[in-house]
């Protein structure tokens, strides 16, 4: 039976593979600026540059050794100062950050040195020049709370799922033998999805799902890279095989 929805990219019109083309090209592009985002967010937690487990657990679960002001001053905030005068700010966190000391000695080493981002012009980031809003950041390090985990998850799963779903309809015009590894290649990207976001939350109970976090964005990125090149490979320059010809063209 001859289904067009099934048909190899090379029996498809140049208007529709022209069109899948132009939606891999830039959804792949897509995903690289994701990955650049998620290392430039997660990276150098841990005090070493590279994405680690480590920095996967600080980012979900938080440091627990650690407060928020000291994570983002040896991790994202650890450019902003010198590291004397970053040694000052922690110990007098070390030291119970009151808030007498605070005005004498750290809110004018705040006032030169973060105040240009920090001072309350951005509303998403805390105002450090205000005692109420430091004294929240010198808490325990819980890493991410379940609130932002939730409204994160729900984009994702909501994004995600669009661009799985156009670049496997499109990945299924294909010609992949066997077929069970073309299904595999298909589905990956979703149970990915699902392992990646509840590891999130599992993190913070156990910290060994890290691993899972990373193990799962690892699958997902390699289906969607097999999917987007196997796509591109055989729209432009696959010869079919003998045994695609004799059945019209029809991939399974
Ligand atoms: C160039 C702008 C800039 C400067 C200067 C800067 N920060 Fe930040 N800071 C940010 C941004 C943007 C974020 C939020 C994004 C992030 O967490 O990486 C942030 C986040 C933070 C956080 C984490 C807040 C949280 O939710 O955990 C802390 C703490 C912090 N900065 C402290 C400092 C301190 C202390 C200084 C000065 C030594 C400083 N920052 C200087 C831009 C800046």
């Amino acid at each position: 039976m001859k289904d067009s929805n099934c048909l190899h990219f090379k029996y498809l019109p140049m208007g529709v593979r022209t069109l899948y083309t132009g939606a891999l090209i830039v959804l792949g592009t897509g995903y690289l600026f994701a990955m650049v985002y998620i290392f430039e967010s997660h990276a150098g937690r841990d005090g070493d540059p590279m994405l680690s487990v480590r920095d996967l657990i600080i980012a979900y679960s938080g440091s627990k050794a650690d407060t928020r002001l000291e994570t983002a001053l040896k991790g994202p905030m650890a450019g902003m100062l010198p590291a004397e005068e970053r040694n000052v700010i922690i110990a007098w966190v070390r030291a119970g950050a009151s808030e007498d000391e605070y005005k004498s000695k750290i809110l004018p080493l705040v006032q030169q040195r973060c105040a240009t981002c920090h001072g309350g012009s951005n509303p998403h980031i805390p105002t450090l020049t205000e005692f109420s809003q430091m004294n929240k950041m010198t808490q325990m390090d819980h890493g991410m709370d379940v609130f932002t985990l939730v409204r994160v998850s729900h984009i994702h799963l909501f994004g995600i799922t669009f661009i799985f779903f156009i670049v496997g309809s499109i990945f299924c015009h294909a010609y992949v033998r066997p077929l069970w590894l073309k299904c595999i290649i298909l589905i990956t990207p979703f149970f990915a999805i699902l392992a990646d976001i509840f590891s999130w939350y599992l993190t913070k109970i156990f910290e060994g799902f890290a691993w899972v976090v990373m193990i799962s964005g690892a699958f997902m990125g390699l289906a969607f890279a097999i999917m987007i090149l196997t796509s591109l490979y055989q729209i432009w320059l696959y010869k079919i095989p003998k045994e695609l010809q004799d059945c019209g063209g029809v991939v399974s």
